[in-house]
């Protein structure tokens, strides 16, 4: 690992809970934390058999865990339970009216529903999607806006036991396809549109192109997304169904089906270092008890709570803090569908004030564009409804973290700075808000049962180097879909398959606080979204004129990071019209929120003497940085050349 100047990741600044806070919350002091983190590490089974009691099971566990086959392991075996079950049902004797979900769309309009009324609307999605022929284990693809129906799509899979793979809206119809036929998904569940920014998203024209000679599709559920207007699209008769019509004589109850533990819940395709996303799977007890817990702790979830998390159901945050750990917890959760700066840059906090939120959970990236459009958008808001505040997806440099803290917060409510992963299923390195003094810039403390440790290549303990876990815990994935050799070898190949491998580089200071400092794998962090160079480079390279790329993540004052191409062409190749088209191919092949920030022409890429491209010299041209060591380059002059083209682009 390259070395970095420590002492300016560690802040002399904290910030201990507030008293008001910490007097109500879910975990009131250190001690109980440290109590139960012991417990947690030195005895799980009894640890998570406490937690799992809190919630319902069909039939009980044998035994809590087995490591007999390391790292395939297993939670909770034998029992029989279902998350939706858990999310609904199990809420509706002493709380069907609870609100659940509070909803509004980008065009202002609103709706809200009861506990009751979505467990209704899920009841009656899963009878659609079993008339239509979909059955437990049956691998379906949804690709919707944010709206309260692609929720009850997710519940409603999980209640049959189906396989939702949720994809982001945003994603182009290429990257749909190459999900969808992994997956072998028998269904995809879609909209005929959405609003973002003003303009309608035509999710289903997109479908249509994607399942384009999948022959593992056989139908195609659209659920109109207004229920004033249909926004036009083509219905392929046989294949495509309007959910409206099918479901409208189906009936609003339905038993969940018995789910084993181990049961797969859901797949999500991540960015993997190589050009090919991989299908991380989760499986239904372990997930949901880590979501489950970790929101009750570090969300503090209270009945009154209006619980606000920003991200798209299509990544990770979705599944497990809009969906599943709030619901598990009956939260009143809030969903908004739209931009955050449709109609005005004060959207996000105009919506805060009229729906009282209290818990508000967003990324960085976010957070720094809303400091640079100003305070004003919020100092003539009132934004006392909220009590505590989150972020996730990259690190929160401590401007961000202070401006959070000052202007949003008011100085009163705590930051749950939460690390973790799609494949950790839920959150592993948080503060506490009523416990943990916070710092800028630290995710501090492990959660309960999260063993966190610091490596060197060679696996001796450090305070600077590879984060990596120590042990399995419940909502861990469980494999890679259809690759369980990737799965052994991408996370457990190292170490001689004793600590799960996640990629990032993480410090830790006196205190035990962890910091996380990136990726260190060539995953680039941009607004919070995995973005795969591989992946990048293998759709660039696809244009006739390109003979090599490279693409490298660097540092960028809004987005965390930014993507900049170094490319070889073909002689003769008119540099300006290429960029455009090769931002076209990106668009197309990926989505739009992977366009590369520079593309740079270069005539040589910097190699070593057995081929291998070196990233770490462009890194250094790109931000301006004194080059690290060359000597392994096989011919030093290209820099001078590349470093002169990046200058000129
Ligand atoms: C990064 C998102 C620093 C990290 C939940 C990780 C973070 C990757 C944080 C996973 C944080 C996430 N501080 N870095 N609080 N949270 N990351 O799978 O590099 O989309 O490996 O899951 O995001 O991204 P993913």
């Amino acid at each position: 690992m390259e070395e970095i100047n420590r002492d300016s990741f560690i802040r002399n600044v904290s910030f201990p809970p507030p008293e008001g806070f910490k007097q109500r919350a879910n975990i009131k002091s250190f001690e109980e934390y440290q109590s139960l983190y012991r417990e947690s590490i030195q005895s799980p089974e009894t640890f998570w058999s406490k937690i799992a009691d809190e919630l319902h099971w069909f039939s009980p566990w044998t035994s809590v865990l087995d490591e007999s086959d390391p790292p395939f392991y297993k939670w909770f075996l034998n029992a029989k339970t279902n998350i939706a079950y858990n999310c609904l049902d199990r809420h509706l004797e002493d709380h069907e009216n609870k609100t659940a979900i509070m909803f509004e769309g980008e065009l202002g309009d609103t709706c809200s529903w009861t506990y009751m009324q979505v467990f209704q609307e899920t009841c009656k999605f899963a009878n659609t999607l079993l008339s239509l022929g979909l059955r437990k284990g049956d691998r379906v693809a949804i690709y919707m806006p944010l709206v309260p129906e692609a929720v009850f799509a997710m519940l409603a899979c999980a209640r049959i036991g189906a396989v939702h793979n949720v994809i982001f809206g945003g994603f182009a119809a290429e990257s749909i396809r190459s999900r969808i036929l992994d997956s072998t998904a028998k269904m995809v569940i879609t909209s005929d549109g959405g609003y973002r920014r003003g303009k309608v998203l035509h999710l289903k024209d997109i479908v249509d192109e994607a399942v384009h000679g999948c022959d593992c599709v056989e139908k195609v559920l659209v659920v109109r997304r207004s229920q004033t207007e249909l926004l036009p699209c083509q219905m392929t008769e046989g294949r495509d169904f309007w959910y409206h019509e099918v479901s409208s004589n189906k009936s609003s109850s339905h038993e969940a089906e018995r789910m084993d533990s181990e049961d797969l819940l859901f797949m999500l395709y991540t960015s993997g270092t190589t050009g090919k996303p991989k299908g991380i799977v989760h499986s239904t007890a372990g997930y949901m008890i880590g979501t489950y817990l970790t929101t009750k702790y570090i969300f503090d979830i209270h009945d009154e709570d209006v619980y606000w998390c920003t991200a798209d159901i299509g990544w990770i945050t979705g599944h497990s803090y809009v969906v599943y750990g709030p619901m598990l917890n009956r939260a009143t959760i809030f969903i908004y569908e739209g931009a955050p700066n449709y109609p005005n840059e004060g959207r996000f906090w105009e919506l805060i004030e009229k729906h009282k939120v209290s818990v508000f959970y967003t990324a960085p990236t976010a957070i720094r564009t809303f400091m640079r459009w100003g305070d004003d958008w919020l100092t003539r808001r009132d934004l006392s409804s909220l009590r505590l505040l989150g972020s996730v997806g990259e690190p929160i440099n401590p401007e961000a973290w202070m401006w959070y803290h000052n202007v949003v917060g008011q100085q009163k409510c705590p930051i749950v700075d939460t690390w973790w992963q799609t494949e950790t299923g839920a959150i592993m390195i948080s503060p506490l808000p009523g416990v943990t003094t916070c710092k800028p810039g630290t995710a501090t403390l492990p959660f309960f049962g999260v063993d966190p440790v610091i490596l060197t290549e060679e696996g001796e303990e450090t305070d600077y180097g590879w984060l990596a876990i120590r042990k399995p815990w419940p909502s861990m994935l469980r494999g890679i879909y259809g690759n369980p050799e990737r799965f052994k070898q991408g996370y457990f190949g190292h170490w001689e398959g004793k600590y799960y491998y996640t990629s990032d580089g993480a410090m830790k200071d006196s205190e035990g606080y962890y910091y996380i400092i990136g990726r260190l794998d060539d995953i680039v962090n941009v607004s919070g979204h995995r973005i795969s160079t591989a992946e990048l480079e293998g759709v660039l390279i696809e244009d006739p004129v390109v003979v090599e790329a490279a693409v490298i993540g660097v540092h960028h004052e809004i987005k965390g990071q930014g993507l900049v191409g170094f490319l070889i062409i073909k002689e003769g190749s008119d540099g300006q019209s290429l960029v455009q088209r090769l931002n076209e191919l990106v668009g197309n092949k990926i989505g739009r929120f992977s366009l590369l920030d520079k593309i740079v022409f270069v005539p040589e890429l910097p190699k070593t003497r057995s081929g291998k491209i070196m990233r770490r010299l462009l890194r250094d041209i790109a931000e301006k940085r004194e080059l690290g060591n060359i000597t392994t380059l096989a011919d030093p002059n290209v820099i001078e050349a590349i470093a002169k083209q990046f200058k000129d682009s």
